[in-house]
């Protein structure tokens, strides 16, 4: 058989994640706000959600995982080249989280940056990190998804304080020269519209005076929005790399609310087994909520080297995206 041309693609090589001991059920959150077990099961699939202790920072979480990925992938910290943070909770304005986490891991040849895409930063970072790696910038990134949501949620609101979790999630990239048909990001589509950022975001921030911020979400419009956008995203991932639905052995969605994700699998007619949920141990996380399923896929053997990946998410921005891996 003929050898198949060489090319710099940026492989898998590690992932991580960390989840914070404190559990609350939805009968925890029923204490603090007018809600039930069942209505939250029901309209999300969400069961329980990790909130942070005041030690457990975006920093501290996203190191932990960092770590772990890095000691998977077998790589010294200081031979790291970046570090991408995606996170909408970062610990302070600046210094960035990424590089704080670069200083705790001794990662001390990295650079790194925060990136901000609320719940679709992960794959926006895997988009970056993958375009760094094939151009030659660096040899290897972190890519981490951190977020303490617990902080900015609104107790007040019970459309919205039952839907979010904590947690960190964390993938090594590396440059590799591999064959077509080998592993590797195979592409990336990122999506924005601006126009919708009222239904969706934060009404504060550092920059603010006297109002650090807390989530408003028109969750009937995210909803409404979020299975054909993400359904185009997808779709236009598969076109790209001429595969069908059939191709995909593992979706890894980001972990909204069990119907959206449902909605997703069934407009690409994928069997449930080949579909990675969270929501209901995690509830959502934001940008960590895809590198922590994507962890937990490795970790039990679903995510197994040779697989092809579709991962997928949706968030404030609105931003979304995709990304096509093989392990
Ligand atoms: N417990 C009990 N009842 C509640 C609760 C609660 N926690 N929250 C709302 N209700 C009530 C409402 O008051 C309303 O009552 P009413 O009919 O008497 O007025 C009723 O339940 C229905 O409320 P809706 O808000 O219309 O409920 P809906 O079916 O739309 O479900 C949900 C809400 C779960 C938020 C859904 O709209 C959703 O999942 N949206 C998408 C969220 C998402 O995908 N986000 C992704 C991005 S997140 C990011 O980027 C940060």
């Amino acid at each position: 058989m003929a050898e198949q041309p060489l090319s710099t693609r940026a492989v898998l090589t590690g992932t991580g994640a960390y989840l914070p001991a404190q559990v609350l059920t939805n009968e925890d959150m029923a204490k603090r706000v007018d809600t039930s077990d069942e209505w939250i099961v029901e309209r999300t699939g969400i069961k329980q959600r990790h909130f942070a202790a005041p030690h457990e920072t975006a920093a501290f979480m996203g190191a932990e995982a960092g770590r772990q990925a890095l000691e998977k992938a077998g790589l010294p910290p200081e031979a790291l080249g970046a570090v991408i943070v995606a996170t909408s909770t970062p610990d302070q304005s600046f210094p960035a989280t990424a590089v704080r986490i670069q200083a705790m891991l001794g990662a001390k040849k990295a650079f790194g940056f925060d990136l901000s895409a609320a719940c679709s930063g992960f794959v926006y970072g895997l988009s970056v990190a993958d375009a760094m790696l094939r151009a030659g910038q660096v040899k290897s990134v972190l890519v981490i998804g951190t977020e303490v949501f617990s902080r900015i949620l609104n107790f007040e609101d019970r459309t919205t304080c039952v839907l979010f979790g904590d947690g960190a999630g964390a993938v090594l990239l590396e440059a590799r020269e591999v064959e077509k048909s080998g592993p590797g990001l195979l592409s990336t589509h990122l999506y924005a519209d601006g126009s919708l950022g009222d239904i969706l975001y934060v009404d504060g921030g550092t920059g603010q005076k006297d109002k650090p911020g807390h989530l408003v979400m028109h969750g009937r419009e995210v909803f409404r929005h979020a299975v054909n956008l993400l359904a185009g995203a997808v779709n236009d991932a598969l076109a790209e790399n001429n595969l069908t639905a059939a191709d995909i052995d593992l979706l890894v969605p980001h972990q909204a609310n069990k119907r959206i994700i449902d909605g997703v699998g069934k407009k690409l007619g994928l069997p449930a087994e080949r579909v990675v949920v969270t929501v209901h141990k995690h509830a959502n996380t934001s940008a960590a909520s895809v590198p922590l399923a994507l962890a937990e896929a490795i970790q039990d053997g679903r995510a197994a080297p040779g697989k092809l990946l579709l991962l997928e998410a949706l968030g404030g921005g609105l931003t979304w995206g995709s990304a096509l891996l093989r392990l």
